[in-house]
């Protein structure tokens, strides 16, 4: 070897392991696990995609240490798993569960019947043309019974099978204008025949009914309980209420959030946090960035409340009423927030940042001190 390449040798030699080492510890690495310093018994978890379960993405690295459950973000929902009459494509959904299985963590299932990713076929019938009442019953008892058969033995740690079906103008059932189409095609029986078919197809599956608002809507939040209050009354099997938890910067309070579990658990339910994340933006404003000064006060709020809702739901889960709360996302880059209520938008809402480093709120939740920057 000649003087020459010894030198670029050694040089080499030199830098790569400290290469190596930086990369690694702005990774996941040194960092406390999110699941195992949390403020109580139960389960975090996060919506994800197929892709984020692949070994060489960072995020199945963060999923694999920090989370104990996953959802999908949106390939479990009907527009993927039967896009066409008789055509089940699991594919997708499958890689999910797989990743679970593997990796000891739990899995949702979101969601058998909802008025959104729904495709257009399942209100018509064979023929093409709209559904009568008992073609649209047929499309959605056969659809929740085709999923949960492929499903058994797969260890689905709960179903959520009826997904945002109250009203934010009435709260009553949302109706057809509201874009309700199984309320316009079979009726408001609906809810109850999709907790009885879910039931039948597995009768050890745990089946939840999911909405948003319920913490910060007291009209929602006491329509919800009412309809779960008649299920149970009609002996129709729902075990849970999923609360979306999308809240923000602004509210609702740690307060209105204990009372909303404490209400539901009145019920004999148990409560799940399915959705959570924590926009920086008011509801109304339609603004699509925030300053440096801002951002840099809202990541201070957001700490403070991600702190005292979490200890919220540690209490919750001590006594027995909440078993899981679940992100929706791992990291602000890949937030639905930033495209939802405005397009485009650049929103903070989860606990990882968008270089998938842990934010200010991660170590509030986790009740440690932030190390220095
Ligand atoms: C959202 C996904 O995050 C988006 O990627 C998709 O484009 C639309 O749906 N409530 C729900 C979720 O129940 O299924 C929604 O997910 C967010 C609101």
């Amino acid at each position: 070897m000649s003087p020459f390449h010894k030198i670029i040798l050694t040089g080499l030699l030199m830098i790569t392991p400290i290469t190596i080492a930086t990369a690694k510890d702005s990774k996941p690495k040194n960092i406390p696990a999110l699941k195992d310093n949390l403020p109580g018994p139960f389960a975090v978890g996060a919506a994800i995609t197929p892709n984020d379960t692949y070994g060489s993405n960072d995020h199945c690295l963060i999923l694999q240490k920090h989370f104990s459950a996953i959802v999908a973000e949106n390939c479990m929902k009907p527009d993927t798993i039967e896009s066409s009459r008789g055509n089940f494509n699991f594919e997708q959904a499958d890689k999910i569960v797989d990743f679970a299985n593997k990796n000891n963590m739990r899995v949702r299932w979101h969601t058998l019947c909802w008025h959104q990713q729904t495709p257009a076929w399942m209100s018509r019938g064979a023929d093409g043309k709209d559904a009568t009442k008992e073609e649209a019953k047929e499309n959605l008892k056969t659809y929740i019974q085709t999923v949960m058969a492929h499903n058994k033995g797969r260890h689905i740690d709960s179903y959520d099978v009826v997904n945002e079906c109250i009203s934010d103008q009435t709260f009553e059932l949302r109706s057809e204008r509201e874009g309700a189409r199984w309320m316009a095609t079979i009726g408001p029986e609906y809810i109850d025949d999709a907790f009885i078919w879910a039931h039948e197809a597995d009768p050890d599956a745990f089946l939840v009914i999911n909405d948003y608002n319920l913490e910060s809507n007291v009209n929602k939040r006491k329509a919800m309980y009412e309809l779960v209050k008649g299920m149970k009354e009609r002996g129709v099997p729902v075990d849970g209420i999923g609360m979306q938890m999308h809240i923000d910067i602004y509210g609702p309070s740690a307060a209105e959030i204990k009372e909303s579990i404490d209400y539901f658990a009145e019920l004999g339910v148990k409560v799940l946090v399915t959705e959570m994340d924590m926009s920086c933006y008011k509801w109304e404003d339609r603004s699509r960035f925030m300053n440096k000064t801002a951002h840099d006060e809202a990541m201070v709020v957001q700490a403070d409340r991600y702190k005292e809702i979490f200890n919220v739901f540690g209490q919750a889960a001590k006594a027995g009423k909440l078993d899981m709360v679940v992100f929706w996302g791992i990291d602000d880059g890949n937030s639905w927030k930033n495209g939802f209520p405005v397009q485009g938008r650049t929103d903070y809402p989860l606990l990882f940042d968008y270089k998938l480093n842990p934010k200010s709120c991660f170590w509030s939740v986790i009740g440690k001190k932030e190390p220095k920057k």
